[in-house]
């Protein structure tokens, strides 16, 4: 059991040493901000109970001992000493070493190694309900991938929310909670037509697009409307390395999107690649066919049209994409914001063809693999 040997005061810190024979660094403004004392923090809730300047002005320590191998601190204005466990201590160490131990390995992407549909995973629909093993695979193929392909589901109207409710919940969009995808007379949107669907994402008019979709085949009995997705992702990388300066253009240059949806008026401007704080891409927003009047200077237009031909090339390059055929009980479930999907026209004719589309948010997805992670979930 980890136990604190010994301790060395400095200026603006103490250093801690275990009884492994290792040490750890605290400031003292870290361990008052986190006092684990009833007055200030709620142990069942795990919430702070007190405005932080209110104690985080003086923290230089009035006493420190070792107590039982546990850190015990007295504060400024404190009567009481406050205890710190060595294990608790040492698990929340913040050295460079643990800040690298805690990243979470599902949270990587991995560009796409697929030469074909076929070397794809499958996953059995009535198995990620009962085995906590395949469950996690799913998620993990999801979050490393962008996607993952589930067989055998019921061929019947609702699996959608049958699984999206095993994640967590459903969340419902402008076009509703879950949306039919067959041919709809008048639709202002061409999912909700037999026409072809170039390669994109859906919501590219929120400010955040919905993130986990589940895209279930009812019936697919029509000639044509075969199915391709392409790692957005991975286009990007390629074309930072093929062209940096396409991809800054398309890092910074806002463009236009705009989704009919009944009475909404919904509309957002935004780069087609987004990075996030850490510079690492976050979204693709790529929708050829909801984007709307370009609006920007004068002296950046042919420099975007020039980057956003060269990646709009990339995505529509038949070898870049993934081509397949939903069969009835098949599902793609797929992040929205790396992987663009796209489907071929088909007769309406020929026989009927029904999807059923639901979202959930992506943090149901990281919850239950670290739940799995953890074997909270029996
Ligand atoms: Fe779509």
């Amino acid at each position: 059991m980890i136990k604190i040997n010994s301790i060395n005061p400095k200026n603006n810190h103490l250093v801690v040493n275990w009884n492994d024979g290792t040490n750890d660094s605290f400031h003292y403004v870290w361990l008052r901000d986190h006092l684990q004392c009833s007055d200030f923090f709620d142990s069942n809730t795990k919430e702070r109970l007190v405005d932080a300047h209110t104690y985080l002005t003086n923290t230089q320590p009035n006493e420190i001992n070792i107590k039982n191998g546990n850190l015990n601190i007295l504060w400024p204005g404190e009567k009481m000493q406050s205890e710190y466990s060595a294990q608790w201590l040492h698990s929340n160490s913040y050295s460079k070493k643990c800040l690298n131990s805690k990243k979470e390995s599902f949270l990587e992407s991995i560009d796409w190694q697929f030469n074909s549909f076929e070397e794809v995973a499958r996953f059995d629909y009535q198995k990620i309900f009962k085995d906590n093993n395949v469950a996690y695979q799913l998620l993990n193929h999801f979050c490393n991938n962008g996607f993952s392909f589930i067989e055998n589901a019921p061929q019947k109207p609702g699996v959608v929310k049958e699984i999206t409710n095993w994640l967590g919940y459903l969340r419902e969009v402008s076009f509703g909670d879950v949306r039919d995808i067959k041919n709809e007379a008048g639709s202002l949107n061409v999912a909700f037509t037999s026409r072809e669907a170039k390669p994109h994402i859906d919501g590219t008019n929120y400010i955040h697009p919905y993130v986990v979709q589940f895209l279930h085949c009812i019936q697919n009995q029509a000639e044509g409307g075969n199915s391709n997705i392409v790692d957005g992702f991975a286009m990007a990388n390629n074309l930072k390395k093929i062209n940096q300066s396409a991809f800054d253009t398309l890092t910074k240059v806002k463009v236009k999107y705009k989704i009919g949806a009944g009475e909404h008026d919904m509309s957002h401007s935004a780069p087609v690649i987004e990075l996030d704080r850490e510079g690492k891409l976050y979204l693709i927003r790529f929708s050829n066919q909801q984007r709307r009047e370009l609006s920007i200077p004068f002296e950046d237009i042919e420099n975007f049209y020039f980057s956003y031909n060269l990646f709009s090339k990339m995505v529509n390059d038949p070898t870049n994409q993934l081509k397949f055929r939903f069969q009835p009980g098949n599902i793609l479930m797929f992040n929205n914001l790396r992987i663009l999907h796209a489907r071929e026209a088909f007769n309406l004719n020929s026989g009927l063809r029904h999807l059923q589309l639901a979202s959930t948010d992506i943090e149901m997805v990281y919850s239950r693999l670290r739940r799995l992670s953890n074997n909270k979930i029996p």
